[in-house]
């Protein structure tokens, strides 16, 4: 099962809805290949209720693109419990997107929202990436280690989670990985995590950072990838539906 996810980011008002109506459809439609992938988009917290009652036994699912690192409830100006997005019929929620942890997000406080969507039994996509950087001195698999072993722990329900390979570099950028640098990448945390974990969880990964529907010719022979998580491209249902398209072809 491939992953198609949209992250709307800070994109969307009421009548954004027809963008999801028309993804839908075309799912529906897509007789052919639709049951080969799960296609879930991730609109602003400001429309989680409308999109999410909306869509509710739909082929497509609706994710949250955060939640507060603790409580039910609380005196958290501004913030989202896990639990609060649960109660709206949303099951997923994206987790240590890396424009978040440029605004401070620590692994600590992204291991304890991690914690907390669990306990509200929230499925989640918990993004890892290295920067420019790191990169550049070669630290990319040191980085993506720490950031999964700072936040996942052994006890958890790792069927809950998605990991979802985002190098900050290419994010909104334009620039991609070759594939296969980017396959040697995927193939190596999967392999650290069956160490890790012991065997216990295939994990699914996916690839993000300026896929649209010309990049993902690039990734689609990677076999070892579980999906894409999609920001810019996925505000346009044309464009978003050319990926699905463009991938199966
Ligand atoms: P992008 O964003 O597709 O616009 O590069 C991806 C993401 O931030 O999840």
């Amino acid at each position: 099962m491939k992953y198609f996810i949209g992250n709307w980011k800070m994109f969307g008002i009421p009548g954004s809805i027809k963008i999801v109506d028309r993804i839908n459809n075309f799912l529906n439609k897509d007789k052919k290949n639709n049951k080969k992938y799960k296609t879930i988009i991730a609109p602003p917290h400001t429309l989680l209720q409308n999109f999410s009652h909306k869509f509710k036994n739909k082929k497509i699912s609706i994710s949250a693109q955060n939640c507060f690192h603790k409580d039910y409830f609380g005196a958290h100006t501004g913030s989202i419990s896990a639990f609060m997005i649960k109660r709206l019929g949303v099951n997923y929620v994206i987790i240590g997107h890396s424009e978040n942890r440029a605004s401070g997000e620590t692994d600590y406080i992204i291991k304890e929202k991690v914690f907390s969507a669990l306990k509200n039994n929230l499925n989640i996509i918990f993004c890892i990436g290295e920067n420019r950087l790191e990169k550049r001195k070669k630290l990319t698999l040191k980085v993506l280690k720490k950031q999964i072993v700072n936040v996942l722990k052994k006890n958890y329900n790792l069927k809950k989670i998605i990991i979802a390979y985002e190098p900050v570099w290419s994010i909104g950028t334009g620039k991609v990985p070759k594939p296969d640098e980017l396959q040697k990448i995927v193939i190596l945390i999967k392999k650290f995590l069956k160490s890790h974990f012991k065997n216990k969880h295939n994990f699914k990964i996916l690839y993000g950072g300026s896929v649209d529907n010309k990049s993902i010719g690039n990734f689609k022979l990677i076999k070892e990838l579980d999906g894409f998580l999609i920001g810019g491209a996925s505000k346009s249902s044309k464009k978003f539906i050319d990926i699905i398209r463009n991938f199966y072809k």
